[in-house]
């Protein structure tokens, strides 16, 4: 019955099965053939046939009065067919838990655009044009820029770090700052630990008396939540043109273990460590760039770079895998 469309066929079974010279009239009619007990039973066997009969096609009319069957004839009484639920990308998790950690500590969100202004994502941060610091970055530059800009440089480019959100939220807001800026970031980058995209979650907190210290105690309080107590850290003196001082700070190497075993490790290059963000307090000619006294706050700020604690949290050896679209992987990785 269940293939019968619409009420005309409906009727038509009813017909075929019920109707005066329908399959049930026949069988009643052979009973004549049949003594007297054998009749008896074969009566009530055809009765509660025809009952069974007669209640489906009372179902089959109310459904169609539901409207249950669409005119499409797709059968919505049929049991459904179950979609697999997806999964967050693991880096799109590490960057949440990111966020939390740094929300817990009274950290608000802010965004800034992925294309960019030379004067963003360099000047206003101490790097003018030709200053040898641009050659850490290398830089994906657009065709266009935008000669009506009243800005200084209007040259565009796909930003190379989160790092002017800082400029732009100083621009728009003044001190006390608490903020953190995750977003994506472009360089001419290509290896085991480099994508030409990846992401970055950018800090910056000024604010009167903040110090190093402040700085250390926050990487330490968010190394900790995200890689557990027994995360080993490494804070190295480095360069950056908009902190002074400037560090880097790696995490012990999951893939080899932290170059505990002999082997070589491509991952962290047989170093035992992997470099997870820069850092350091901010300039003081960044300061002058936004109109902040340098006199009255000191600030703090780092970026980190997203993929490269997934990897770590996950012990996975190539970045790029993150990026090949493979399900396989993140099946595995959501078990
Ligand atoms: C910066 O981008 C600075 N803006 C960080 C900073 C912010 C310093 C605020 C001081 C104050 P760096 O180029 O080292 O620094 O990149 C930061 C992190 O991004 C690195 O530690 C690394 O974890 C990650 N990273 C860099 N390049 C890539 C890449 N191609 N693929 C994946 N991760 C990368
Ligand atoms: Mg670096």
């Amino acid at each position: 019955m269940d293939g019968a469309v619409g009420a005309d066929g409906v009727e038509a079974v009813r017909v075929r099965f019920l109707g005066r010279k329908g399959l049930l009239a026949d069988e009643f009619r052979r009973m004549g053939e049949l003594g007297p007990d054998e009749r008896r039973a074969r009566g009530a066997a055809l009765n509660e046939l025809k009952v069974f009969c007669e209640k489906r096609l009372a179902d089959a009319r109310d459904r169609l009065a539901a409207g249950v069957r669409s005119a499409a004839g797709v059968d919505v009484t049929l049991p459904g067919r179950r979609a697999p639920a997806g999964v967050a990308h693991p880096v799109m998790t590490t960057l949440r838990d990111i966020c939390e950690v740094f929300r817990l500590a009274g950290f608000d969100i802010a965004s800034g655009p992925e294309v960019e202004t030379d004067r963003y994502n360099f000047e206003a941060l101490n790097i003018p044009p030709d200053h040898p610091a641009r050659d850490m970055h290398d830089t994906f530059y657009l065709a266009d820029s935008n000669p009506k800009s009243k800005i200084q440089n209007p040259k565009f480019l796909l930003r190379t770090h989160t790092s002017p959100v800082q400029i732009r939220v100083m621009e728009k807001q003044k001190p006390p700052v608490r903020v953190i800026a995750p977003g994506r970031v472009y360089r001419r980058d290509d290896d085991v630990s480099h994508t030409p995209m990846f992401h970055q979650v950018e800090g910056l907190w000024v604010d009167a008396g903040v110090t190093l210290s402040d700085l250390k105690g926050l990487l330490e309080y968010f190394a900790k939540s995200i890689f557990g107590e027994g995360v080993r850290l490494r804070f190295r003196p480095s360069f950056f043109p908009f902190t002074e001082p400037s560090l880097e700070v790696d995490v012990s190497c999951v893939i080899c273990g932290g170059g505990m075993h002999s082997r070589s490790c491509r991952t962290c290059k047989s170093t035992g460590w992997l470099e997870i963000l820069g850092a350091g307090m901010v300039h003081p000619n960044v300061f002058r760039s936004v109109r902040y006294d340098s006199r009255r706050v000191t600030g703090l700020a780092f970026g980190m770079g997203v993929e490269r604690i997934t990897m770590l949290r996950y012990a996975i050896d190539d970045i790029r895998l993150f990026y090949e679209n493979d399900i396989r992987f993140l099946q595995a990785l959501s078990l």
